[in-house]
């Protein structure tokens, strides 16, 4: 494209460093004094001065460099600025993804931070500030993981170690969420997926996949990181917002990894029913599918 992705890349990867510092100092805060935790939605949507501090200095730092770049971003998204979509780049940015890790001190939290261009994920930067873990992804260019800051090698995404294709989804570690809506309904549909996903068929789960384990991380991007990572065979959530994904879908594409889900407008996605009559269930009322490969998830139709 006619953007250097490879210069925004590297400012993009210092201020996701830079932003990981102040995510980290804010965590100390909060372990040592406790901090001013705010409701948004309901009791369990959660957002803390870091998430708006964070989100102030990204969004300075962006449009200080690329003035002509449109910004979105969860904190403003929430204050009511809400840019209309368009072919413009655009950043679309969550300041701490897994929020309510970070309220926790449970250390899968991290920024997101991704570039949207024309309509489709370009580039995604995701970095953990407490176990250092630095994923990026460029379109065309693949993705990697970095630990040890500045001085760490890139090691190629996903690893060569991650066995794959599997032979079923029961040999499948699973990410799944339960989200932030808990009303009834779709904390039904979720469990029932569960259910299926985990269940024994030979002692009562009908239709039950026994796949070897449910993961949740708490932060959506993690997730994402995770399955490119090959940690994570598949990544399943309902009611993902953009910031959540923009970044991950690129990594985990980058990866080889096949995104399917229906906010075709913030990231490129596949409409693909992947997974036969259980993912058929699963797919209920999905936003976003990973896998880790292409080839895996035609095998399993
Ligand atoms: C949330 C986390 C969580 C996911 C939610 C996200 P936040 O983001 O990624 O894991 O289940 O869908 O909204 O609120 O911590 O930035």
């Amino acid at each position: 494209s006619e953007l250097d992705l490879q210069s925004i890349l590297k400012f993009t990867v210092a201020l996701a460093y830079e932003a990981g510092h102040v995510i980290r100092k804010g965590s100390e805060a909060i372990q040592l004094a406790g901090s001013n935790v705010d409701e948004k939605k309901n009791s369990v949507d959660l957002v803390t001065e870091y998430d708006v501090k964070v989100e102030e200095l990204v969004k300075k730092k962006t449009s200080e460099t690329y003035p002509s770049f449109k910004f979105i971003g969860e904190e403003s998204y929430a204050a009511g600025s809400r840019p209309e979509w368009t072919d413009e780049p655009t950043f679309c940015v969550d300041p701490i993804d897994g929020t309510t890790n970070f309220v926790h001190g449970f250390p899968w939290v991290c920024i997101s931070i991704g570039l949207i261009y024309k309509r489709h994920s370009i580039l995604g930067v995701i970095y953990n500030p407490f176990l250092d873990l630095l994923y990026t992804g460029v379109k065309g260019s693949g993705s990697y993981v970095t630990h040890g800051g500045l001085n760490g090698t890139p090691r190629k995404l996903p690893f060569a170690s991650s066995p794959k294709p599997l032979a079923s989804l029961s040999q499948a570690q699973i990410a799944v969420e339960w989200g932030n809506d808990r009303a009834s309904k779709p904390l039904t549909s979720r469990s029932e997926s569960f259910h299926l996903i985990a269940g024994d068929p030979s002692n009562g789960v009908v239709g039950g996949r026994m796949a070897h384990s449910l993961r949740s991380l708490g932060s959506s991007a993690m997730n994402f990181a995770m399955v490119a990572q090959g940690g994570l065979d598949m990544y399943w959530e309902i009611g993902c917002w953009p910031w959540d994904v923009s970044a991950g879908v690129l990594i985990a594409q980058e990866a080889g990894g096949l995104v399917t889900g229906s906010h075709k407008v913030y990231a490129e996605t596949k409409e693909t029913a992947a997974f036969g009559d259980v993912g058929e269930a699963i797919l209920t009322g999905r936003k976003y599918i990973v896998v880790r490969a292409i080839g895996d998830a035609e095998k399993e139709t």
